[in-house]
């Protein structure tokens, strides 16, 4: 299975890409996790991190060749997922490419959709685990007593706002490009964690016995 998860920010993407990492022992490849990751060692190239704390996107070359070692590594021979990748056309053709060049090719885009205000509440209210990189969420997922938690730079409202702003004028066009080659699922975002990830978990096993010879 490759996978690509895509969704406002706050959607729900990482929660659910690593239920579905754990479920089908494929890596989650998470192109944010991966930026900050390179933003805390001083790794990332110059202005990048002024551009991710303001709710830009990083330049479509860094991402693609980030992503194209990433998919090459040994744990993703067997498939992966991709939570925040691509989020231009322009990544979205190399990805195409990437692949082509090793016969391979896609399986599924999923699209986790949820209303504009209640991405604000999620991404604004998230917190995340220094020690273990558990995500929670002071309301709908409260962290255990004791955890040491880090409040992302870009999850304050007006970043928040920005960063929706960049992913209705730029990544949205990517949804009518993978309906259009079959490779579009739609899942609804809102309700609890619990509920939405039966519902990926439920599409994604209809895709695998489809795939599976009868
Ligand atoms: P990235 O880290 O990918 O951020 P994002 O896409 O904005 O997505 P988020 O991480 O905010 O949200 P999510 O959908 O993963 O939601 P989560 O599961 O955490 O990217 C950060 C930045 O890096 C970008 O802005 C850009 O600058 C740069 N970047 C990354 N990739 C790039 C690329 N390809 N090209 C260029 N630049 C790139 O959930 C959010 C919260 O809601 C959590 O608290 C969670 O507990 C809670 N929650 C989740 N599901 C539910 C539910 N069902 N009910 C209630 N609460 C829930």
């Amino acid at each position: 299975m490759r996978l690509v998860f895509m969704g406002a920010p706050g959607s729900g993407k990482g929660t659910q890409s690593l239920v579905l990492s754990n479920h089908l022992k494929v890596p989650q490849i998470s192109t944010g996790d991966m930026l900050r990751e390179a933003v805390s060692t001083g790794s990332l190239g110059r202005g990048f991190s002024e551009l991710m704390e303001a709710g830009g996107l990083v330049p479509d070359d860094a991402m693609v060749s980030l992503v194209e070692r990433r998919t090459a590594a040994l744990d993703a021979r067997g498939g992966f997922l991709l939570d925040g990748f691509p989020r231009t056309m322009g990544q979205a053709v190399a990805l195409d490419g990437i692949l082509a060049a090793r016969n391979q090719s896609l399986t599924s885009v999923i699209v986790l959709e949820v209303a504009t205000e209640l991405l604000v509440e999620r991404a604004c209210l998230r917190r995340t685990d220094k020690r273990t990189g558990q995500i929670y969420h002071l309301k709908y997922k409260p962290p255990p007593a004791g955890a040491d938690l880090a409040h992302r730079s870009d999850d304050f409202e007006e970043v928040v706002r920005a960063r929706l702003e960049v992913y209705s004028a730029v990544t949205a066009e990517l949804v009518p490009y993978y309906d259009d080659l079959g490779l579009l699922a739609k899942v609804d975002g809102v309700g609890s964690v619990a509920d939405v990830s039966s519902r990926v978990l439920a599409l994604v096993d209809q895709m695998m016995a489809r795939k599976r010879p009868s």
